[in-house]
């Protein structure tokens, strides 16, 4: 019930459109319940024929009636199945739609432990089901329980103890109906949970393509997406065994209709109280009576299927972002000063232990802060509570200020520019991957962000400079060009606030030194948090903040951290006897 008002939310908006397909139906039905009448008037005027002009006339008027009935339907047969799908599609685009939004508004944290694959199937195969409910259930539905209820009226005007003798096999369609429901939504609904975890697999594999080339694991792998494709198949035959044995019973009890009709009816004639052009007639409109008892038997498995589809989407939509904005936010206006201070901050993901706690920090404006700490313990973390891609678990985190959490998610956020180890590249050609920055950068201000990063000589003797696909995670670039256009980007935004996350991680000493410049000019007059694992690059530093064992240990500048006897003298010195030419 639940699914059902989810989709029937969304198709308000066509309900132009639906209502004409059903009045399609409606004279479908109309049509189909007239023409057996044609049949029953035909034989009537045969067998009671007086052989006169008369007769013959009225045998061609009913000939040419049957021709433009039947004409008709098929014009209404194509304005029922058109339109009904016009309806089932925008209602799919709708809810698509609606879905991809709020993914994008879900918080990181939903993403922590969902597959790509699985929430990319859900809004492409699992939305896609619902259209059955729109195009053909919906429609279906109404029009054949008229049909149904104008074949008993006429029925039961024919001969009402024939009508209800034949009706003798539709609680037992409706009993069928139900034991199978437990079963078979169920069903549909593994199959498409296993086609999520195909699609995961997938999209896993040919991510990592290079990946098992290198580590040689094709047959590995083809075995694991294998026992998915296997999974696949098995899922839908369970599911479609089940259909498989409803329908049969179903024919099966309509066909008891036949049965019962075969009996009563010859004893009705034969004892006078039928005609044979009534009998006829009466055989004829039982099967139209059983064509929509079939048809929506059959609408039943797609509305089984489509319920299916709707509850997976509904799980999305159901599913609430933990990163709100209050209701009475405010807009921090214009540009921040870049003040920055974390009071007795703490946090914990939603798994593991704490990972950070008493931090307390004050930025600032305009300074360069330092975060290093062994491996693990929550630099990145850190960082990514600022933009609030997390909250807080305890303390409070304000800018200029401002508590964050009482600004709107997009004021503060943009206040903010962040430089990623981890480059993500979109799709498209490496100007457009600039302009991500800021959308509606001139081409001059483009090329003046990568001059600065830069990342402009190496654009320029790419095939078409600007304009040159870039793949769709930047393939064709190497480590260190995709982090000079990620420098642009941020370059672009011209955020006063700067988060560097170990910007020079994997580059040779050449490139270090081009991003390391790049970095500088990036640097100047914003207030900056660095994440550096060398420590030569961050010796400029106004403040070096030491994290260890989830607390800050020490601070202090460069010199008085030397000064003492700490984790940050212990880290330099082991650094120097690692890689002494970067500490000297
Ligand atoms: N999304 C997450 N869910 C749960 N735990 C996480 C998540 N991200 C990180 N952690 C854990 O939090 C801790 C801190 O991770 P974080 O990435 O902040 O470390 P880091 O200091 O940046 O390390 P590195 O220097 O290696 O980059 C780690 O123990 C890590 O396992
Ligand atoms: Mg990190």
């Amino acid at each position: 019930m639940k699914s059902l008002r989810f989709v029937f939310q969304y198709t308000h908006k066509y309900t132009g459109v639906l209502s004409l397909t059903i009045l399609s139906m409606l004279l479908l039905v109309g049509v189909q319940l007239y023409a057996p009448w044609l049949v029953k008037s035909m034989i009537e005027i045969a067998t009671d024929s007086a052989g006169g002009q008369d007769d013959l006339g009225r045998i061609t008027q009913l000939a040419l009636l049957a021709l433009i009935l039947y004409a008709a339907r098929a014009v209404l047969q194509f304005f029922r199945s058109y339109l009904a799908h016009v309806a089932g599609w925008n209602v799919v685009a709708d809810v698509r739609s609606t879905v991809y939004q709020h993914l994008q508004r879900l918080s990181l944290r939903y993403y922590e432990d969902k597959q790509t694959g699985q929430l990319m199937s859900r809004v492409v195969n699992d939305a896609d089901l619902i259209e059955h409910l729109i195009a053909h259930a919906v429609p279906d539905v109404i029009a054949n329980s008229l049909m149904l209820v104008g074949v008993i009226a006429v029925l039961a005007r024919m001969n009402w103890k024939l009508t209800l003798l034949s009706m003798i096999p539709v609680p037992m369609i409706v009993l069928a109906m139900q034991g199978f429901t437990k079963y078979v939504r169920p069903a549909f609904r593994a199959r498409q949970s296993i086609l999520g975890e195909l699609n995961a697999a997938l999209n896993d594999n040919l991510s990592g393509v290079r990946e098992i080339k290198a580590f040689t694991r094709e047959e590995n792998e083809l075995s694991r997406v294998g026992v998915h494709i296997a999974g696949y198949r098995d899922s839908t035959l369970r599911a479609l065994r089940l259909m498989a044995t409803f329908h049969p019973v179903v024919a099966f009890a309509t066909s008891l209709g036949t049965v019962v009709l075969i009996y009563f009816g010859g004893r009705f004639v034969l004892g006078e109280t039928l005609a044979i052009g009534g009998l006829v007639a009466f055989f004829l409109y039982l099967e139209l009576l059983y064509q929509p008892v079939r048809a929506l038997s059959g609408v039943w498995e797609s509305v089984q299927q489509a319920l299916a589809g709707a509850e997976r989407v509904a799980e999305v939509l159901d599913e609430a972002p933990d990163i709100v904005e209050k209701p009475d936010a405010v807009e921090l206006e214009g540009r921040a000063a870049g003040a920055i201070e974390l009071k007795d901050v703490g946090f914990r993901y939603s798994v593991g232990d704490i990972v950070l706690e008493d931090i307390n920090l004050n930025i600032q404006p305009g300074m360069v802060v330092a975060l290093v700490g062994p491996t693990g313990v929550g630099k990145t973390t850190l960082a990514n509570l600022i933009p609030r891609f997390y909250d807080v678990s305890e303390g409070s985190i304000s800018l200029d200020g401002f508590d964050i959490r009482n600004l709107t998610i997009q004021s503060v956020r943009q206040q903010i520019s962040m430089v990623l180890q981890d480059v993500f590249l979109f799709h498209g050609t490496a100007g457009e991957n600039i302009i991500f920055g800021r959308q509606g950068a001139t081409k001059e201000e483009m090329i003046n962000a990568a001059k600065i990063a830069n990342a402009h000589e190496f654009i320029i003797r790419l095939p078409d400079g600007y304009d040159t696909m870039i793949g769709e995670r930047g393939v064709k670039l190497s480590g260190g060009q995709k982090q000079r256009i990620a420098i642009a980007r941020a370059v672009l935004k011209d955020a006063p606030i700067l988060i560097l996350d170990e910007a020079t991680s994997s580059v040779d000493t050449e490139t270090e030194l081009l991003i390391q410049q790049a970095l500088e000019q990036l640097m100047v007059g914003k207030t900056v948090i660095v994440i550096a694992h060398r420590l030569s690059t961050i010796r400029s530093a106004d403040l070096i903040v030491v994290l260890d064992g989830s607390r800050i240990v020490e601070s202090g500048t460069h010199e008085e951290l030397m000064g003492g006897d700490g984790l940050y003298k212990r880290l330099n010195k082991v650094q120097q006897e690692i890689d002494p030419q970067t500490l000297s």
